[in-house]
């Protein structure tokens, strides 16, 4: 009686027993399909959506950080390399040793190059605008101005995708434009020429106004001015970068997505150009001549706080979730620098250890990278 009833009782309970097993190992299936599908690199997470690109310093990288590029990345900006003053640091005399170690690096790699940068009031030497001792005057600094472009532009044509054609020319205060020498030497239409003159050397290569804080209402408007100028003249232009060099705690995310909304909708592309996340405490803004003579010291030299870069990493989700969200109007999002080890904001506003980009000094993934990664399967 007592065999009969164990009998009954597995066999009421089989069923039972079964359907929980089969759940269950449904449940699995779904879960380790979950975590098979994480993405493991920004290429794979974010590469449908948009060109995912990082500022490197030269083509001389270690195996591990060549791996980490390609595994991760769709295109590159070289950082300095083809700025004036490396690539034309004399009148008629260029070098262009260093670039073409990066385009070639890019060609083998499948990677694009964005050219960084044809005009900017920094990193440009004062060849450009002195005249026997004295100030050159407008038709001299704009002959050099557009024979600089072009041969530059020429070089590297079908090697480069797109230019940073114009670089920081708003005014961070209340004037329109920043007082520059190529302001004051040519005039306003300096820009218009430098547009000018990349269209016409290679027709085929994507041309940007590129600059910082941009985002923000009062420059952007700017922004938005300068670009509906350039097309009423019918000024070739594809797109406008905005730069990104944010702060903890202070990324103004709603300026943000209004910006690129705002840009998208005069017809034009959208990148972010130069993203970073500061995480060590300073004033504010990024323009390269506002260094820090009483910084904040370098709080972080030991390691950055575990809170920290968690905050870090969040803020960094939240932005890709913005990117994600307008995926249909953003080409590229470019990080400055590989590595924490390799940030210009290391340097400045002053000396100090930071850690603004998504891997440590020694190549391992921060908690910003793996944040990033699992925004992209929300
Ligand atoms: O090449 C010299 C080298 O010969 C010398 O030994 C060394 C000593 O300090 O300096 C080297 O030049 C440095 C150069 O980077 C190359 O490493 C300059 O001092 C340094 O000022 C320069 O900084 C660059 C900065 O632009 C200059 O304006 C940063 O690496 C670069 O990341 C930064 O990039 C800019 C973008 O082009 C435009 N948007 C803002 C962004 C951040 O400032």
């Amino acid at each position: 009686m007592e065999q009969h009833n164990d009998d009954l009782l597995r066999n009421v309970h089989r069923p039972a027993f079964e359907c929980f097993l089969s759940c269950a190992t449904f449940f699995i299936f779904v879960l380790s399909r979950q975590i098979a599908a994480a993405p493991a690199s920004l290429k794979e997470a974010y590469g449908d959506m948009f060109d995912v690109g990082v500022a490197i310093p030269s083509a001389m990288l270690s195996e591990a950080e060549r791996l980490t590029l390609c595994t991760n990345f769709t295109a590159v900006t070289p950082e300095n390399g083809m700025k004036a003053d490396a690539i034309h640091p004399e009148e008629g005399r260029y070098d262009f040793a260093e670039a073409d170690e990066v385009t070639k690096l890019a060609e083998r790699n499948k990677l694009k190059v964005n050219g960084h940068v044809l005009v900017w009031h920094s990193q440009c030497p004062d060849w450009f605008f002195v005249d026997a001792g004295k100030p050159a005057g407008r038709d001299l600094v704009l002959k050099r101005m557009r024979e600089h472009i072009n041969a530059v532009v020429t070089h590297f044509r079908g090697k480069v995708f797109s230019w940073d054609v114009v670089n920081e020319a708003i005014a961070d205060d209340q004037a329109y434009l920043r007082d520059s020498k190529w302001l004051s030497s040519i005039g306003e239409d300096f820009i218009e020429e430098a547009f000018v003159a990349a269209h016409a050397a290679d027709p085929k290569a994507d041309l940007y106004y590129n600059d910082y804080n941009i985002e923000l209402p009062e420059k952007r408007a700017k922004t938005l001015r300068l670009l509906r100028e350039l097309k009423t003249r019918n000024v070739h232009i594809d797109g406008i970068g905005i730069q990104g060099h944010w702060i903890l705690d202070t990324v103004p995310f709603k300026e943000i997505e209004d910006t690129i909304v705002a840009i998208h909708s005069e017809k034009v592309k959208v990148m972010i150009t130069e993203l970073d996340i500061d995480v060590v405490p300073r004033r504010s803004g990024a323009d390269v001549r506002d260094r820090e003579t009483v910084g904040g010291g370098d709080p972080y030299a030991a390691g950055c706080p575990p809170e920290v870069l968690q905050r870090q990493a969040r803020q960094y989700a939240a932005l890709f979730a913005i990117f994600k969200k307008h995926a249909d109007k953003i080409e590229r999002v470019t990080f400055w620098g590989l590595d924490d080890g390799r940030s210009w904001l290391n340097s400045w506003p002053s000396e100090r250890t930071n850690y603004p980009l998504l891997w440590t000094r020694d190549l391992q993934p921060k908690p910003a990278l793996k944040a990033i990664l699992s925004e992209a399967q929300k």
